[in-house]
């Protein structure tokens, strides 16, 4: 209590430095257009807004709010493996700004809880403040986006130097999404397509698992590599939830379905299992993505394709190994 008291206390001094310091609008949409404010974030940090974090940068702005249950912890998850795939360029050129719509709740506590459930790496803050100067920054962004009511599932891209927007949907195709990012700047963009030809993307290392199943559009594979492989692998360990290798034969099929079709419902109704999921992993909750019970279905049978999958590429895996090579 006392350290969030300390925090609008700073907060007001930032603010009180901030109108002292302002200055007059250069381009645009930057400057004068983007709010000044002061914000903090996941690591108490307190930025302006403008100033600090985009000036003179491209950035990425996601919208969140960590008590999200439902589609909003999937476009933290996907910018995660965006991330990744962007590599070093994040914190570079390229910064990830995710600002809460709910700060209030949202203390710079709970961020960095969040932020660290989803392993994001340098280059990536996420921004609370006092609620009515995260209101003027979220009303000033959704001019661009144009009707907040989708400002959860829209990703913003902005250049401040050559002050170009853009947007892109957090469901794209995540080597597409980076691609866009890598577009905002022009001058780089050639460099890094050739590197993209060269290098194997962490993508690719990212979906491997999905690739193990050479039946290509098997039923739930898209759906599985859309909406769980941001959070779930199949063999390759906890990523944000559980490693699901084997989950048919460690949980009952029924029980499968149930939880996929509304794993919400399941806590709240006092399941043991989903209450002890829950407990295991406090800051992230499996999200409820309104799956039919057949799509539940498909994919509870593609993650046992994958795990039948993965148990063989252990095998073939160990045979290629360094370990093994007398
Ligand atoms: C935003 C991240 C996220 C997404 C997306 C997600 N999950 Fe989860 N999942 C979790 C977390 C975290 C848990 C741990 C339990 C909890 O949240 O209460 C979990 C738990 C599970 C469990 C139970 C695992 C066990 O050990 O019993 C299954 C099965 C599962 N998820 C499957 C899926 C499938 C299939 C999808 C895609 C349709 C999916 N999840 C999408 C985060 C996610």
């Amino acid at each position: 209590m006392l350290r969030l008291r300390l925090t609008f206390a700073a907060l007001v001094l930032a603010a009180l430095l901030g109108s002292i310091t302002s200055s007059k609008a250069q381009s645009p949409w930057g400057e004068g257009y983007l709010p000044n404010v002061p914000v903090i974030s996941q690591n108490g940090e307190i930025f302006k807004f403008y100033e600090d974090l985009v000036k003179e940068k491209t950035v990425v702005i996601s919208f969140i709010f960590t008590s999200c249950r439902d589609i909003c912890p999937i476009v933290t998850a996907r910018l995660a493996q965006v991330q990744d795939i962007l590599g070093d360029k994040v914190g570079r050129e390229i910064f990830f700004l995710s600002i809460s719509v709910d700060p209030v709740v949202d203390t710079p506590e709970k961020l960095r809880d969040y932020a660290s459930a989803f392993g994001v790496g340098r280059g990536w803050t996420f921004l609370t403040g006092k609620p009515e100067d995260m209101h003027l920054i979220r009303n000033k962004l959704g001019e661009r986006i144009r009707g907040l009511s989708d400002h959860s599932n829209t990703l913003l891209l902005y250049n401040d130097r050559t002050s170009e927007w853009s947007k892109d949907s957090p469901f794209s195709d995540i080597n597409s999404i980076a691609i866009n990012i890598k577009s905002m700047n022009p001058d780089s963009v050639r460099v890094h397509d050739e590197q993209a030809r060269s290098a194997p993307s962490a993508s690719a290392s990212l979906n491997s698992v999905t690739d193990l199943s050479t039946a290509a559009g098997l039923p739930g594979q898209h759906l599985f590599i859309k909406t769980c492989a941001a959070c779930h692998t199949v063999g390759r360990g906890i990523k944000i939830g559980p490693d699901l290798l084997d989950i048919s034969s460690r949980r009952p099929k029924d029980w499968i379905v149930r939880y996929l079709v509304d794993p919400q419902k399941m806590r709240a109704e006092g399941d043991p299992a989903a209450l002890d999921l829950a407990a295991r992993y406090p800051a992230v909750r499996m999200p409820t993505l309104s799956l039919s019970e057949n799509d539940a279905a498909d994919l509870t049978s593609y993650i046992a394709a994958l795990s039948y999958g993965a148990r063989a590429d252990q095998q073939v895996g160990h045979a290629h190994s360094g370990h093994d090579h007398h």
